[in-house]
């Protein structure tokens, strides 16, 4: 690996300089995407590895990012489970047969790997363009996460439906993130054989749990998940928003990563969850609409409180928004890259 900034930042290694990504770094607010958009689905899109790898390489080409994320969705999974996935244009992802009776949990089939070819081509290609310039991050969603999609039916305000299983139903609940989980390994397996140097999971809807039932009703399938990946030997970052009462039970799922938002402050939650595992975060991704001075401020805050510790990679506290202007994203990798040369 020519830059591997990020994977020594990841195991805690100490790095000339922070390495910085973006989550949902290749996205709407970059002309070129749009461009690919305006002919293919977003499904299409995750499901052609020739575009999957090309929209992956977009970011990179443009800018000075240390990780490439394989282009793709968390919920892809759901599908070859027996779901029925479409996106639609003003209100997200949609499940036509959500997840809500006995019967529906009993119904969705296990997936053998050979279901994500898709996605194991779109990694080989995607590494052949990268030819080494950066690591490769595959990436799905944690079980909670798909769970309230597969059940809600789409994106969810008050997880009405995911809860009343949760609450009503514990043994319901259960079998499902257990499914959930297995099929989770399976992608990420298919994805780290294929050739992903890292991977992260997205739990980002968590934070709408208390404490009390993030250990009870996910914390277990969680560390199921990351307990079966540990034995591949990559760097695995476990991500949610909303979480700062919940971080030190997920510190303890066991990831080597944890992803912060910007609801807490990197020194404090670090503290918190110890120095022992490494942080990823945590800039507001609405600063980015921000005057450069303010971006450059906050950015300079962010980096002091990670005070050159080893294990610090610099990345937004959730994915960047549509309309985020891209002289304003190239400037915030250069104003990492000012102040955290060591
Ligand atoms: O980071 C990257 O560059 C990889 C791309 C990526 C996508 N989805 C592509 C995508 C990643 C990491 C995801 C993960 C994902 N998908 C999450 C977890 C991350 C998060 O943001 O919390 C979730 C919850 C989903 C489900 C999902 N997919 C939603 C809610 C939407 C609609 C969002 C919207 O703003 O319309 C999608 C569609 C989607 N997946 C888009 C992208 C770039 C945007 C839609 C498009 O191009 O039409």
């Amino acid at each position: 690996m020519i830059n591997n900034r990020f994977l020594k930042a990841c195991r805690r290694e100490p790095v000339d300089r922070t390495p910085v990504w973006f989550m949902r770094q290749a996205g709407r607010y970059m002309a070129e995407y749009q461009r690919i958009r305006a002919k293919h689905g977003i499904l299409d899109v995750c499901k052609t590895p020739d575009l999957a790898a090309e929209v992956t390489l977009q970011p990179i080409e443009r800018f000075d990012l240390d990780a490439a994320i394989i282009f793709a969705d968390i919920l892809l999974p759901l599908e070859p489970m027996g779901l029925q996935l479409t996106f639609r244009e003003e209100e997200g992802p949609v499940i036509l047969n959500p997840v809500r009776h006995q019967d529906d949990v009993t119904r969705l089939r296990r997936v053998e790997r050979d279901a994500f070819r898709f996605s194991s081509d779109a990694v080989t290609l995607t590494n052949e363009a990268l030819a080494g310039r950066v690591p490769l991050i595959g990436f799905a969603g944690a079980p909670f996460t798909l769970a309230s999609y597969a059940i809600e039916g789409g994106s969810s305000r008050n997880y009405l439906n995911t809860k009343h299983m949760m609450f009503g139903r514990p043994d319901q609940w259960h079998a499902l993130l257990r499914k959930l989980s297995d099929v989770v390994v399976t992608y990420l397996e298919n994805q780290i054989r294929a050739g992903v140097h890292a991977v992260q999971i997205f739990d980002s809807w968590v934070g709408c749990l208390s404490p009390v039932d993030y250990d009870e009703y996910v914390l277990p399938h969680v560390k199921s998940v990351i307990d079966r990946l540990k034995p591949e030997g990559i760097p695995i970052i476990y991500f949610g928003t909303g979480t700062s009462t919940l971080l030190p039970l997920m510190r303890s799922a066991g990831s080597d990563v944890l992803g912060l938002d910007w609801h807490v402050e990197l020194d404090e939650a670090w503290a918190r969850v110890g120095f022992d595992v490494a942080v990823q975060g945590n800039l507001d991704p609405v600063v980015l609409f921000a005057p450069l001075p303010e971006i450059e401020r906050r950015i300079k805050d962010i980096l002091d409180k990670a005070g050159n510790r080893a294990g610090h990679i610099f990345n937004l506290g959730h994915g960047i928004l549509p309309k985020t202007p891209v002289d304003h994203v190239e400037s915030a990798i250069g104003f990492v890259h000012k102040y955290s040369t060591r």
